[in-house]
């Protein structure tokens, strides 16, 4: 297939080009013998499979869903608890959008809660995604926010008073045994207030604005390399 002409007519990587770009370089962030978390979605395929090629050897990893799980353990990397490592050195994962200030929004592949959870059980937090990725401000990709399956109802009823237009997310069921609402038309102007007022809401488990507990580092695929951005 013929590449499509970028910049200055250099050949342009497809996004998933630039995810595996943001991907391999992920190694670089994970020490020897660590226990690292490992998030979900297709830039963290790339980042699993760049892992078991490389040298590096962990002592085991913490996956925030069943599909991590599967290809960690195809891979021959042990798959430990998270109540039996205490903190985490790194945790590596994608976002379906991040900010120049590193706040994201996540849970496209509906793993959101898994990966609240490890990402605040770590001390690192290295986000990869490709260009595309990169906003202004938060919002034009629906917000997931996770419920309890007989809260759903209320719940939207409450997001739409927060100025949102909530949808089911049709045929999920997350790891956890619950539903998905996509939030449509946010204007997410101040990611933490939005996530802290989300999260009151009763039979809200989790919402995808990783804003409170943002990223610590996030490698931008693109074209040409790798863009590191710092808070
Ligand atoms: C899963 C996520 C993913 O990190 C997010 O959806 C990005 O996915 P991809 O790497 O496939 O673009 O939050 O819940």
């Amino acid at each position: 297939m013929r590449k499509q002409l970028g910049y200055k007519g250099f050949a342009a990587m497809s996004s998933d080009d630039q995810k595996r770009r943001a991907a391999e370089a992920a190694l670089a962030h994970v020490p020897e013998g660590c226990v690292l978390g490992v998030g979900t979605g297709s830039t963290v395929n790339h980042f699993i499979a760049a892992l078991v090629k490389s040298r590096i050897r962990v002592a085991g990893a913490v996956s925030s869903s069943d599909a991590s799980t599967r290809l960690l353990r195809d891979g021959g990397i042990e798959v430990l608890d998270l109540n039996s490592t205490g903190d985490l050195e790194v945790y590596v994962d994608g976002a379906d959008e991040a900010t120049r200030h590193l706040a994201l929004i996540k849970g496209g592949g509906a793993a959101l809660t898994r990966e609240k959870i490890v990402a605040a059980a770590s001390r690192r937090f290295v986000c990869i995604v490709d260009r595309s990725k990169v906003v202004d401000v938060l919002g034009r990709f629906p917000l997931p926010v996770e419920v309890i399956p007989m809260a759903r109802s209320y719940v939207a009823r409450q997001l739409v008073r927060l100025g949102g237009q909530p949808v089911l997310r049709a045929g999920v069921t997350t790891d956890n045994g619950n539903a998905i609402l996509d939030v449509h038309n946010l204007a997410i102007t101040d990611p933490a207030a939005l996530e802290s007022e989300i999260n009151q809401v009763a039979g809200v488990v989790a919402n995808g604005l990783f804003a409170r507990r943002g990223a610590d580092l996030l490698l931008v695929g693109t074209d040409s390399g790798v863009d590191t951005l710092k808070p």
